[in-house]
């Protein structure tokens, strides 16, 4: 194996860098040249790329976002953007590549494999935290550390006022990021698209907070369990209270990686790359119960649905 590439696809996620670097210097330390795809699948496809010395991911570590850029390229999916691929390919002359991701990048990476035979490694990285075969995927810490500080703030003006605050936070799918917001903020209730909810026992239990002394009330809803506009509006027509609305939105993929991103990433990154060197591949490594772990690119299930429920019964119980 003499060069390899690597590249960051999807929604960026704090701790891509850190895993960028790993990747890239551990590979170095093999004597391997490592191409930095820019712009994701997109890049990929126009083959545009960048040699990455161990000096060029100095200073990176810490960094949010991606140097390498990400760009969402569907066209992957279809016949003409995967010649383009193939040509791209040929040009670039890779004997692997690292997918930094979530699940999407990780079918591509996988059509990589089917398609072109190129050995690929991928390394779970998203805000959403969907991924089976990893407890956690780089990005979800700071994530909801940001949700976190963002909700503890709401809350000192919400009690100021006496005022119910509906807070949206990010997850298409899968309401982790929310439910684990909720509970580590003591917010009142908490809406996800696993579980059917009804805006009538929303106020009540808004009201049995407030009849116990409260003097606020914290909403927390997933983006994909349906607008908080409208809850907020239902709140607002039904109750003689006061609700406002928050969309905490991007702001929880940007900044700093935390500390345990950082530390996770560059375990993924340096094993990613390890693997591939020593000629595994067509696997995506994770960390499951701390110890690092291979599962296969696709066909790994869906994300942890019965540790979901677990965390929103408590949620409901502790509320
Ligand atoms: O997959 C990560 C994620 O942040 C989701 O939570 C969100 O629904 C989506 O990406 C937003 O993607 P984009 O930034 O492309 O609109």
């Amino acid at each position: 194996m003499k060069r390899i590439g690597v590249l960051t696809g999807g929604g960026d996620a704090a701790g891509m860098n850190a895993a960028l670097r790993a990747v890239t210097r551990t590979a170095w330390s093999h004597g391997i040249e490592v191409l930095g795809i820019n712009r994701g699948w997109e890049g990929l496809a126009e083959a545009d790329a960048r040699v990455m010395g161990p000096g060029s991911v100095s200073g990176i570590l810490h960094l949010g976002g991606t140097i390498l850029r990400t760009f969402r390229y569907p066209e992957f999916a279809e016949d003409k953007g995967t010649a383009k691929v193939g040509k791209a390919l040929k040009k670039l002359r890779l004997d692997g590549m690292v997918v930094i991701g979530g699940d999407g990048s990780f079918r591509g990476a996988d059509k990589l494999e089917r398609v072109f035979g190129l050995p690929v490694v991928g390394v779970p990285a998203t805000i959403d935290n969907d991924i089976a075969g990893t407890d956690m995927a780089i990005g979800y810490d700071t994530a909801l550390n940001i949700a976190v500080d963002a909700v503890d703030k709401i809350r000192d003006t919400a009690s100021s006022h006496g005022r119910i605050f509906v807070i949206e936070v990010m997850g298409r799918d899968y309401g982790l990021l929310a439910v684990q917001t909720a509970m580590a903020c003591g917010a009142e209730e908490v809406l996800i698209p696993e579980m059917p909810y009804d805006v009538d026992a929303v106020c009540k239990t808004i009201e049995a907070g407030y009849k116990k002394g409260k003097y606020h009330a914290l909403i927390i809803v997933a983006e994909g369990a349906g607008k908080a506009s409208y809850v907020t509006f239902e709140i607002n027509n039904r109750l003689q209270r006061e609700a406002r609305m928050v969309v905490l939105g991007h702001v929880q993929r940007g900044g700093a990686p935390s500390a345990f991103d950082r530390i996770l990433a560059t375990r993924l990154g340096h094993h990613a790359a390890e693997l591939l060197v020593s000629g595994e591949h067509g696997v995506m490594v994770g960390l499951v119960s701390s110890r690092l772990k291979t599962s296969p690119l696709v066909k790994r299930g869906g994300p942890d649905l019965k540790a979901l429920r677990l965390a929103y019964e408590m949620q409901q119980l502790l509320a």
